[in-house]
């Protein structure tokens, strides 16, 4: 059997991971992507350079690939069914990345299958923002329906003078407005489905974001076995809900004790980064094995605890590469690196460890990460 072609729509991070693991199973990988620099480009069997806005070059992908897969969601669906119109494979599918580039048609499908989403409203004018604070109390989260990623795409407003700001900033867009969730804690929950609807799930991991973007996460998160079933429970909803192939991440609160959606990843996650050396299979593998449809692997972890802290380029140290080898030097670290160049609050890599606690295994992650980026000091 010749090796099975897995196209990549995007060759950031997640790409690179995609074709790491990839390697490993004799799959090939061809990546599309704007130019040689970028991160799975550097290492991928195949590049095809062209924009995932143009059909011509998704095109030119897909006839060099047996399936179609995604390192980002934010692809036009009419090319997507061009795609599938010349009878390509795209995993997930259509059907599965609308839903995932749309918080709206999420808050829409979750809540009408009765699964736990928080209050919402669709909002296309800063008055409707305004009217649905009124009923449901200030501040409220508006986000952009589509496009938003890392904290970018949401706002929380307190005012109604703050509403016209965003309205004015983002004029004609379409809006979700919710009710801003006093967090506890925050949740994902990763599910690798094969197209015939068999699943595999990852052990409940605790999200750590400042800012609106992941820095930490710690699996198994520290919650009680009901709320973590719940949990995985809900996932598998989702996931049914949306039918996705390979990877699905679910990003959920918790508040007063109880769980909501926030929103999906119908790829592999930053939540799942733990996995490489943290799981049995990893969400890299579990992806690729999804949208093969080949047989899942086992998603159970290997130790007590994993933990994954993320490094940021942030603009004082130019060259955090070149603090690699004092970062593997922390005992046990196992340091990713994506090959971007370094750019103020750019993900530029992340740190892996293994521990009988969380706590433990944090404080060597922190250390690692902290060579690379001082500003992990101080935690
Ligand atoms: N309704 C809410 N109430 C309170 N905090 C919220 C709410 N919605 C979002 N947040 C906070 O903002 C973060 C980012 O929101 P969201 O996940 O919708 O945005 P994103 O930019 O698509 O995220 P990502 O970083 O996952 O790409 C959440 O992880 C959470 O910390
Ligand atoms: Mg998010």
């Amino acid at each position: 059997m010749p090796a099975p072609v897995v196209g990549i729509v995007g060759a950031g991070q997640l790409a690179r991971m995609l074709h790491e693991a990839a390697s490993a199973l004799g799959i090939n990988t061809v990546v599309l992507a704007n130019s040689h620099d970028e991160s799975a480009a550097q290492v991928a069997a195949g590049v095809e350079i062209g924009s995932p806005d143009d059909l011509d070059a998704l095109l030119r992908l897909a006839r060099r690939c047996d399936v179609v897969t995604f390192d980002h969601e934010l692809v036009n669906p009419e090319h997507l069914a061009a795609l599938a119109d010349e009878g390509h494979v795209l995993r997930p599918g259509p059907g599965t990345l609308e839903v995932a580039v749309n918080k709206l048609e999420q808050r829409r499908r979750f809540e009408a299958a009765g699964l736990p989403v928080p209050a919402w409203a669709k909002a296309t004018q800063a008055v409707e923002i305004t009217r649905f604070a009124e009923r449901h109390g200030w501040p409220v989260v508006v986000k952009a329906s589509r496009g938003g990623y890392d904290g970018r795409g949401v706002w929380i407003c307190a005012s109604p003078d703050e509403v016209t700001a965003v309205a004015r900033m983002d004029a004609g867009g379409v809006f979700v407005v919710e009710e801003f969730v006093v967090l506890e804690q925050e949740l994902a929950v990763l599910v690798a489905r094969r197209p015939g609807g068999e699943t595999a799930v990852y052990p409940v991991v605790e999200t750590v974001q400042r800012d609106g973007v992941c820095h930490e996460v710690v699996a198994p998160a520290l919650i009680g076995e009901e709320l973590a079933a719940k949990a995985r429970q809900i996932g598998e909803a989702v996931a049914a809900e949306v039918g996705s192939t390979g990877n699905l991440a679910i990003e959920m609160f918790v508040t007063d004790g109880k769980l909501l959606i926030n929103e999906i990843a119908a790829r592999p996650h930053n939540a799942g980064h733990f996995s490489i050396e943290g799981c049995v299979t990893s969400q890299f593998e579990n992806h690729l094995r999804g949208v093969l449809d080949w047989p899942l692997g086992d998603t159970a972890l290997v130790a007590p605890a994993a933990v994954m802290v993320n490094v940021f380029g942030n603009g004082k140290v130019a060259e955090p590469a070149g603090k690699i080898p004092e970062a593997t030097a922390v005992s046990g670290a196992h340091v990713h690196w994506y090959g971007k160049g370094s750019r103020p609050g750019r993900k530029l890599g992340h740190v892996t460890t293994l521990g009988p606690t969380a706590d433990e295994a944090l404080a060597r992650a922190r250390a690692a990460a902290f060579a690379l980026d001082p500003r992990e000091m101080g935690r």
